[in-house]
């Protein structure tokens, strides 16, 4: 079933908003709109719907203007009415009629047809998303080639696949995958949480061959490698710095570099073992 709204639709850089709670990462939202940023991405499970929708309202940026994106924990899985039920909790805790994506945010797949599965919650999702549905797209978050292989064997097509990839952990077959299905690869933790991927020599090399800092570099590899990126930031200044990395274009042999640079390891979290 085709999803209604394409992934590309989507901003190339969004602002990720977990651990932003309470008032200081309503501010940091707000900044962040403010600035410029026009995608937001949230999740039942950050427990920080309500804030990025005040946020959202504070900022007075136009509700049109801004792609929201909300995931679902695996206690929304089962069949239509439960899926509907939990996205409508989403949604009022966001003060929304509707989000512009909602994801699937692990695949949970040891989970049971009782307890209620990735595949049924897939289903449901396919026959509620559209113009007059609670959310204009669906898409999955943290799946495997054999998560997205089920799917397409169902007849359902997720928007994107929202995936940990950064300069160290690069998850190509997954990305490949993904794109083999028709979904757009969307990078979580694209700075790898501001530590080691920053080191990286390719990263440090086009830093300084650009004035840039490691952070834009890697949020350019990204844009430049077709990923949507979602960092997050509560600090003015790297909110700042991360949107300018629009204006950064690296060489065809720096982004090879930073390619390179893989260590093949597998995501943080094993979509096989962990899930929310
Ligand atoms: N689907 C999933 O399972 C999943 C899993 C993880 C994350 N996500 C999503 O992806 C988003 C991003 O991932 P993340 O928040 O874990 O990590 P991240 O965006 O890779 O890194 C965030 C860290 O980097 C720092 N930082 C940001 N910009 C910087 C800059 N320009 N220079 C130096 N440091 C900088 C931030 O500190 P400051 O605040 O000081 O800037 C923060 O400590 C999340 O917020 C969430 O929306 C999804």
């Amino acid at each position: 079933m085709e999803n209604s709204v394409p992934a590309t639709a989507l901003p190339a850089l969004g602002l990720g908003t977990y651990k932003l709670t309470g008032p200081e990462g309503q501010a940091a939202i707000e900044r962040a709109l403010a600035l410029g940023y026009r995608h937001l991405d949230t999740a039942q499970a950050y427990g920080n719907e309500a804030v990025v929708g005040a946020a959202l309202r504070a900022a007075g940026v136009p509700r049109e203007a801004v792609q929201v994106t909300t995931k679902l924990t695996a206690d929304a899985f089962g069949p239509a009415d439960r899926v509907r039920a939990s996205l409508e909790g989403s949604l009022e805790r966001l003060g929304l009629d509707r989000v512009d994506l909602v994801l699937i945010h692990w695949p949970n797949p040891w989970r049971t047809a009782q307890e209620g599965t990735f595949r049924q919650t897939a289903a449901a999702l396919a026959g509620m998303v559209g113009d007059d549905g609670p959310a204009a797209s669906w898409g999955v978050s943290n799946f495997l080639s054999e998560h997205l292989e089920t799917l397409a064997a169902d007849g359902l097509q997720a928007a994107v696949n929202q995936i940990q990839v950064d300069a160290l952990v690069q998850q190509r077959s997954v990305q490949e995958a993904t794109r083999a299905h028709g979904a757009a690869v969307v990078a979580h933790t694209p700075l790898g949480r501001g530590g080691k991927p920053f080191e990286v020599p390719a990263v440090t090399a086009a830093a300084a061959a650009h004035g840039a800092t490691p952070a834009q570099v890697l949020l350019a590899w990204h844009r430049q490698s077709g990923r949507v990126a979602i960092p997050r930031s509560s600090s003015a200044a790297h909110l700042a710095e991360n949107l300018a990395s629009l204006e950064l274009e690296l060489t065809a042999d720096e982004l090879a570099a930073v390619d390179a640079a893989d260590s093949g390891r597998p995501a943080r979290q094993d979509p096989l073992e962990f899930g929310i």
